[in-house]
């Protein structure tokens, strides 16, 4: 059996998250890095890990990793790799590279050279070359350069991962979906147990939280960029999507709650949710976070508030924060409260003490998700409520 080196990029602070789904999944010597996880692995890892990780943004097959000194060695490491044995010309190709730490002088350059080494590589031996496609190409490369050395990948996923092609409509700066599997992950939900999102936005913890709850392979609606490599086993994919397929659950009502204070926004929601099929077993209700209560004695109440930059205003949310957190005292005792948020005010405002706060990227942008853990009598610590999966369950209204 080949093994081969992987790269699996995903939102910085989520690699342990990574690094225990890819082991899962049978990867070997998997390492987190920051900003991803190396692992090794046959072809069955790669197409599994592209079906199954909720949390990974793409998955990267290393195809070299070798020293460089200027931009003539690059050109030399790519041209001899033999890239007509992995795709055919008729493709498009896109190149990206990144650096840190990189002495030369131009990215552009070096992305420059590298398109000319693969698309003269394959002149030479097919007579034909592939053409660029920068917005929809059938064959990503990514360059990585660190001081010394240099890594290329062929990228095996094409879009990337968090495209679950489940969300239609986006409503006000949604989430990612892998950073919101990742921040479920973190906050040791488990399904059959109540999980709220009372400013939901367009769904997107609902939707992955519904995902996981069925046992729903997140790529199980989509294409790959590995379906086009002239490796591509079909009947391997084919047994591994079949047997994702059988591992899914029947199509039951979760305790799985979600509100927003706009009623356009919610229908966003409610659009995504319906597209998915679990319109009906996902709760949604137009209510102000404010004056809700909680849908279950007990649960996990997960959610990223409106940033002042982005959505509203910070005076404004300066007021929100200790009614938001006076809110949860009241009336979620019993519940964990995980706020995700890119606010350092936030933890400041809300006046409730976190038990824990996690170091997350929104991309470019540093955010916490914050724990609070909901007891009765304030914020006194008194023993955990045992929080056992009930599965039985019967969803509750919210009421106002
Ligand atoms: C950052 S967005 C949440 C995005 C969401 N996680 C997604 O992926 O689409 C914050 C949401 O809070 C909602 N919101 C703002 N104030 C609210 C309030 N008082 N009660 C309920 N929802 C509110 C906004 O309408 C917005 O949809």
């Amino acid at each position: 059996m080949t093994h081969h080196y992987f790269f699996a990029p995903c939102p910085r602070g989520l690699e342990p998250v990574l690094v225990s789904e890819l082991e899962q999944l049978g990867a070997l010597s998997v390492r987190g890095h920051d900003g991803g996880v190396q692992f090794q692995g046959d072809w069955r890892i790669c197409y599994r890990a592209n079906l199954e990780s909720r949390v990974a943004s793409r998955i990267l097959w290393q195809v070299a990793s070798q020293s460089y000194a200027n931009e003539g060695d690059i050109y030399k490491i790519a041209r001899a790799l033999p890239w007509n044995e992995w795709f055919v010309p008729a493709l498009t190709i896109r190149v990206n590279v990144a650096a840190i730490k990189c002495p030369l002088r131009s990215l552009d350059f070096v992305t420059l050279r590298i398109k000319d080494a693969v698309c003269d590589k394959f002149r030479e031996i097919t007579g034909s070359r592939p053409s660029v496609d920068t917005v929809q190409p059938d064959m990503r490369i990514h360059g990585f350069l660190d001081a010394r050395q240099f890594s290329l990948y062929l990228d095996t996923s094409g879009d990337a991962l968090f495209k679950r092609g489940l969300r239609k409509s986006s409503g006000e700066a949604p989430i990612r979906e892998n950073l919101a599997a990742g921040i479920l992950s973190l906050t040791g939900w488990q399904p059959g147990v109540p999980l709220l999102d009372p400013m939901c936005g367009s769904g997107t913890f609902l939707l992955e939280a519904a995902q996981i709850s069925l046992n729903i392979a997140p790529g199980s609606g989509r294409g790959f960029a590995f379906e086009k490599l002239k490796k591509f086993d079909k009947r391997l994919w084919i047994r591994l999507k079949d047997a994702a397929l059988a591992r899914q659950k029947p199509l039951v009502r979760q305790p799985l709650f979600g509100s927003d204070l706009y009623g356009d926004i919610l229908a966003d929601a409610h659009a995504n949710l319906s597209a998915a099929g679990f319109s009906e077993i996902v709760t949604l209700k137009q209510a102000n976070v404010l004056e809700i209560s909680a849908p279950a004695p007990f649960g996990f109440l997960v959610t990223n508030p409106p940033y002042g930059v982005r959505i509203g205003e910070s005076e404004k949310l300066l007021e929100f924060y200790p009614k938001l957190g006076d809110m949860l005292k009241k009336k979620f005792s019993g519940w964990k409260a995980y706020i995700f948020t890119a606010d350092p005010l936030l933890p400041k405002c809300i006046r409730l003490t976190a038990s824990r706060r996690t170091p997350l990227f929104n991309g470019a942008l540093e955010c916490r998700l914050l724990e609070y853990k909901m007891v009765a009598g304030g914020m006194r610590r008194i023993r955990e409520i045992d929080i056992t999966c009930q599965s039985d369950q019967q969803p509750v209204d919210f009421k106002n």
